[in-house]
């Protein structure tokens, strides 16, 4: 059974439950399984730390069991036909639906070799240049039979894209001497950073009519407040009053024009937990305001930037203590 038709049986059976380990609207899960249900190519762009990879592994973890050839194409068992199964048996392994998923992360160093496979000279010596057996294959390959998350997509150069664009489109690619038809078979999962965030690398037009974009936006109070609750680590009672006043603060952030790198959720997660250790160091069974301050200071400091500031390490910080002070 091919990846898409997998996840539409997923889909019929489990519904918008899939990705409940993402807080969010049912709007946007809907959004992903329409998607994924089309058998297209999926882009999430939003801010850093919104969950888009926690989305893209929700995906993969609600992925069947399955039974692989333990080669680099994964193959199925009954149907092995990848160089390296032709070239001998192979043990067959249980591979888990959460680990069906494989990570690129996206750079401009980011190589066609990487995406796609490279020939081993020692090998090539051994057979000769036309020979399968001298590819080794690339993570594109990998993630045959399996999720490919590619993070970052903006960032991987123009040529790269059209390399990852030749495999989305036709199924298939040429590599070096090859003229070999690879057919993978994959969800595939990108993200980008919103625009304004991103580096000098954009995506291309080819690439961009490819991908169904879903914006995945920071979350409300109240579902920031249940992310808290959810992976917030707890070791010292967080009054409720202070646990939303956390999150005030962060979301605050991204409000304000001034600020370049607002909050993340991962910032909330940090200053919510340091502030339990600092209530612990001072042997406190309950978090206060104060503990809130000081592990604003850590969290906040190395996180956030203004958008316009000269001196940046001396105005963020008098940001930071504005921000504690309206806590
Ligand atoms: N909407 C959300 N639901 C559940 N958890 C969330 C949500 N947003 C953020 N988190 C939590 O914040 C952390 C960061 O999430 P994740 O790494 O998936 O974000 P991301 O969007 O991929 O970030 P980046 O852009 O930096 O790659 C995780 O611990 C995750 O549990
Ligand atoms: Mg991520
Ligand atoms: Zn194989």
């Amino acid at each position: 059974m091919g990846m898409v038709s997998e996840i539409r049986e997923v889909i019929a059976e489990r519904g918008l439950g899939i990705l409940d380990p993402w807080i969010g609207s049912d709007g946007k899960k809907k959004e992903v399984l329409a998607v994924l249900l089309a058998g297209r190519n999926l882009l999430l762009e939003g801010p850093p730390g919104v969950g888009k990879t926690l989305l893209a592994k929700s995906v993969a973890g609600s992925l069947p069991d399955i039974q692989a050839n333990d080669c680099s194409f994964n193959c199925d068992p009954e149907r092995a036909d990848c160089p390296q199964c032709r070239a001998g048996s192979r043990a067959v392994v249980t591979v888990h639906g959460a680990k069906r998923f494989v990570r690129v992360q996206g750079s401009p160093e980011l190589s066609a070799e990487d995406l796609v496979g490279d020939i081993d000279p020692v090998l090539a010596m051994r057979y000769g240049g036309f020979d399968l057996r001298v590819f080794s294959p690339g993570r594109i390959i990998k993630a045959n039979r399996q999720v490919l998350f590619v993070d970052e997509i903006n960032r991987m150069s123009e040529k790269i894209q059209n390399t990852l664009l030749q495999v989305l489109q036709e199924g298939e690619m040429t590599i070096g001497n090859f003229d070999v038809h690879f057919q993978i078979d994959t969800l595939f999962i990108s993200t980008m950073n919103e625009s304004e965030l991103a580096g000098i690398e954009t995506l291309s037009e080819a690439l961009k009519d490819r991908l169904e974009r879903v914006t995945i936006p920071y979350p409300t109070e109240e579902d920031e407040l249940a992310i808290l609750e959810k992976y917030g680590r707890s070791v010292v009672a967080v009054p409720d009053e202070i646990t939303r006043r956390i999150v005030r603060a962060c979301q605050r952030t991204r409000q304000d024009k001034d600020v370049a790198f607002a909050a993340s959720p991962r910032a909330t997660l940090a200053i919510y937990e340091l502030c339990q250790s600092f209530a612990g160091l001072r042997g406190a069974q309950e978090a206060s305001l104060e503990d809130v301050r000081s592990a604003m200071d850590v969290a906040l400091s190395g996180r956030l930037s203004l958008s316009a500031a000269g001196d940046e390490y001396a105005e963020t910080g008098a940001y930071i203590t504005k921000l504690k002070e309206m806590l």
